[in-house]
């Protein structure tokens, strides 16, 4: 069977400016008091920057490379989307994991998990108990390219160009506290660029130490095509299950070009100019551009 999710319509949340799908007002404030732990680490990104892949790192990470779990069981079950269970109407079965809250509530730790949620609804004991937090960026350009293609196949998405990018948001909340100690910021820019100095950060920051021969092991799994590969990242069953008609009926991949610079073959300079303007618009009095 195929479906759509999102039917259910958007709703306002507070703080103003945040637009959610409705069924997320149910879930609002379980998710502001969901318990956190102090070795939680929480990989925290706007939609596709790079999440996955940080995940998959960081899981390695924290489970000292333990590549046959990683290959068995999936990624989504090892590494939960906090808030995923909100964004599909209750009587929707997408993935596995019915309750991506309660998975949370009941991983054992340390437990590696993703959100995309804007700071102010993310769960209060993030601010007091501190638990590690990767924040990733990307390029807003490869962001809206990337999200352009995620909406047409998870959400049946069938507007324009224009019309997308002309909706498209972004957030710059978390360079505000880039400094913390608890927090690390990395990009899909600088993993494309030098994945093993990335992946010795994250192992800095998490206090792992990897041999030259892991580091090189983990650099494999990590790489593109091998991740393109592996279907306990791909999320193939996930995929399959919504409704692609307006796509031909093809399964697309999650994995997609994984490219920096991928955005110059879809966008016209009109386009590209205008997500430039977004982008510093929001950048006006912050010190982002010339650090980067
Ligand atoms: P593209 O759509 O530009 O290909 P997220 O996990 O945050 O949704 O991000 C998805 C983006 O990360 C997709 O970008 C995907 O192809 C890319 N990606 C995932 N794993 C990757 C890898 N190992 N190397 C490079 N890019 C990867």
């Amino acid at each position: 069977s195929s479906r759509r999710l999102y039917t259910n319509g958007m709703v306002k949340i507070w703080p103003p400016g945040c637009t959610l799908f409705t069924e997320y007002k149910n879930h609002v404030e379980r998710v502001r008091q969901l318990e956190v732990r102090p070795d939680d680490v929480w990989i925290i990104t706007y939609p596709k920057c790079g999440t996955t892949w940080t995940q998959e790192m960081t899981w390695l990470l924290l489970n000292n490379l333990d590549f046959n779990t990683a290959k068995n069981i999936r990624l989504i079950e090892r590494s939960p989307f906090m808030e995923f269970a909100c964004f599909v109407s209750r009587d929707e079965k997408v993935t596995s994991i019915d309750d991506t809250l309660t998975q949370t509530q009941n991983l054992e730790s340390p437990r590696c998990i993703k959100s995309h949620l804007p700071k102010q609804l993310l769960p209060k004991q993030l601010w007091t108990v501190k638990p590690k937090i990767i924040y990733v960026t990307r390029e807003p350009k490869d962001v809206a390219a990337s999200y352009y293609h995620h909406h047409r196949l998870l959400y049946g998405y069938t507007g324009s160009w224009e019309q997308f990018v002309n909706a498209f948001t972004g957030s710059y909340e978390f360079w505000k506290i880039r400094n913390e100690e608890n927090v690390l910021i990395t990009s899909f820019e600088e993993m494309k660029k030098n994945l093993p100095a990335v992946i010795k950060s994250v192992a800095k920051f998490l206090d792992r130490t990897l041999s030259p021969e892991q580091l090189e092991q983990l650099c494999d799994h990590l790489s593109f095509d091998s991740m393109k590969n592996n279907p306990a990242v791909t999320m193939e069953s996930e995929m399959a299950l919504f409704d692609n008609s307006h796509l031909g009926g093809k399964v697309q991949p999650f994995i997609r070009k994984g490219q920096v610079g991928g955005w110059k073959s879809e966008f016209t300079p009109e386009l590209a100019q205008k997500i430039d303007k977004w982008t510093a618009d929001n950048l006006k009095g912050k010190d982002y551009l010339h650090q980067h």
